[in-house]
């Protein structure tokens, strides 16, 4: 970020926030209440309802059928991942945390199907051939300082042709940070326009105003590509 320094009184990200101590924190993390206070659902209207919507979505979005290898990055307590295990695919979740690892184990409660993986395991098992039928990534592109960086890490794992189910706001980044004192940091550099560098653009969803009365989320999907900037 561009408002990080060196100086310890000035913010500096601070990926700390990501780190469950409980199952329960872990679910608060992954899905806070609506951002807007009173005027959104709450944590756990937004698991039922929101998961629900987004599983539907991603289905006929990323044509997924019984079998398929999809990526979850940045899975946190595997709200996602489950619903998919549930739908008889395979899901690797690569998540920052380690204890939101051990929580999202717990959680999707599938060995047979779910498998967790820290960003730099992932790399690896990308290294040694591992590509995806398809990927999503939900909530977890728009609170990283560098999203260039999470974007050629999804492309890099999905098979040529396979697609990706991206959820973030509409128009700001939202960067934890701590400095005299812990703060989210909202800026406006535009996540959407960063991933049309590494992913050819499908479609635009907008979610139902149950979900999202501010009109503050968006879902792309993308297709992994022939794209110039990405240099595969
Ligand atoms: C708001 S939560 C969303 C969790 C989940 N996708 C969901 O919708 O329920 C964001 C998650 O992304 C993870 N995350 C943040 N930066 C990441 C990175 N660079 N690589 C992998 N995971 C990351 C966080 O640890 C956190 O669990």
């Amino acid at each position: 970020m561009n408002n990080l320094t060196a100086d310890q009184t000035k913010p500096q990200y601070h990926p700390q926030v990501f780190d469950p101590h409980d199952m329960t924190d872990a679910k608060q993390i992954s899905l806070p209440d609506y951002p807007a206070e009173s005027e959104g659902p709450k944590s756990s209207e937004r698991w039922e309802k929101e998961t629900k919507f987004l599983v539907e979505k991603m289905l006929t979005e990323l044509n997924l059928a019984p079998g398929q290898w999809v990526l979850d990055y940045g899975c946190g307590a595997g709200r996602i991942a489950k619903a998919l295990c549930e739908k008889k695919l395979f899901v690797i979740g690569v998540e920052l945390t380690e204890n939101m690892r051990k929580y999202a184990i717990e959680y999707v409660n599938d060995p047979q199907r779910f498998i967790c993986v820290s960003p730099e395991m992932f790399a690896e098992l990308v290294n040694t051939g591992l590509r995806v039928d398809a990927a999503c990534s939900v909530w977890c592109v728009h609170h990283c300082p560098d999203p260039d960086q999470v974007y050629r890490a999804i492309r890099g794992g999905m098979k040529f042709n396979a697609k990706f189910f991206n959820v973030n706001n509409r128009k700001t980044r939202v960067i934890p940070t701590m400095g005299t004192e812990f703060r989210w940091i909202e800026d406006e550099i535009n996540i959407w326009r960063i991933a049309d560098a590494y992913f050819g653009l499908c479609n635009t969803i907008i979610f139902p105003p149950d979900l999202d009365p501010k009109e503050r989320f968006i879902i792309r999907t993308y297709m992994r590509t022939i794209v110039p900037e990405a240099k595969d």
